[in-house]
């Protein structure tokens, strides 16, 4: 056999199919609807959307390939899944700079630390961070913006430590108006993410850490499944605190009212 892993996939693949069909005692309909919502999802491919990703994530599927793969480690951050809106290379941003591009929201400032395993910084580590507008919109999804904003790439200083304004992400819909959000109305769940910012890091002889930070006290953190997060995405110990502060800001920029500070420290292992 050419290639006994894929011939094992695909045999258990049938199997688990038959067994489920004889279980609900599947009807020639459904299957055909079925079908015909696969085909319909397969004909959404752009650069933005595609939606068989949101299929894997609404199914769950995304959040368990991420598990099995990056089994929990006590010593290390949780991983998260991608999700649709990374652009590989981010532009460049200076510590301490503005990633919101002037969009309106609650300001935040995140200082934010890379480690290993036994905390000892890690400097030279390149992170991107990519996160929605207080609507809930990425930059691509925002059709008069021009270039990227609300996502930067950062490389932490000899302390393993960068830091940047922007502004607080808020719960959104993962794109709804297609088959998956019709599927998710048909059996009353909602399409809404919890508040969160991304982050994937990036530095030699490490893993690759690919995660999200969520907002303590945000939209749709827990619940029964179909009342949280709509992919499955939130882990403990990403639901982190951004803590309401007014008065004088870290770096002395002047802000009116709340801002929110973002602290966080994430640690990475060893290839
Ligand atoms: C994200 C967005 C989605 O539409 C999705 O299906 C999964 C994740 C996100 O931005 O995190
Ligand atoms: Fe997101």
């Amino acid at each position: 056999c050419a290639n006994p892993r894929l011939r094992q996939l695909l045999t258990d693949l049938a199997r688990t199919l038959h067994a489920y069909t004889i279980r609900n005692d599947l009807t020639p309909q459904e299957w055909q609807r079925a079908v015909d919502f696969l085909t319909e999802a397969g004909h959404i491919t752009t650069d933005t959307r595609q939606e068989f990703i949101l299929l894997s994530d609404t199914l769950g599927m995304s959040s368990v390939v991420d598990a099995l793969a990056n089994s929990r480690n006590p010593d290390t951050t949780s991983s998260a899944i991608l999700g649709p809106f990374y652009v590989a290379g981010p532009p460049a941003a200076e510590h301490g700079s503005d990633i919101a591009g002037g969009l309106t929201g609650t300001p935040m400032w995140a200082d934010i630390q890379v480690t290993d395993q036994q905390g000892e910084p890690v400097s030279g580590a390149v992170v991107d961070v990519w996160q929605s507008n207080e609507d809930g919109f990425y930059d691509v999804q925002l059709p008069d913006l021009d270039g990227p904003v609300l996502r930067a790439r950062f490389t932490t200083d000899a302390d393993g430590r960068f830091t940047f304004w922007s502004i607080l992400p808020s719960e959104y819909p993962i794109p709804d108006d297609g088959p998956v959000g019709r599927m998710l109305a048909a059996v009353g769940r909602h399409p809404y993410r919890a508040p969160h910012v991304h982050f994937l890091i990036n530095a030699p002889e490490y893993q690759p850490l690919i995660t999200q930070l969520f907002v303590r006290g945000g939209a749709y953190l827990d619940g029964a499944p179909g009342q949280r997060d709509a992919v499955f995405g939130v882990k403990d110990d990403l639901i982190t605190d951004f803590v309401r502060r007014t008065g004088p800001t870290p770096d002395g920029r002047p802000v009116d009212g709340e801002w929110r500070l973002l602290e966080f420290t994430f640690r990475i292992a060893r290839r």
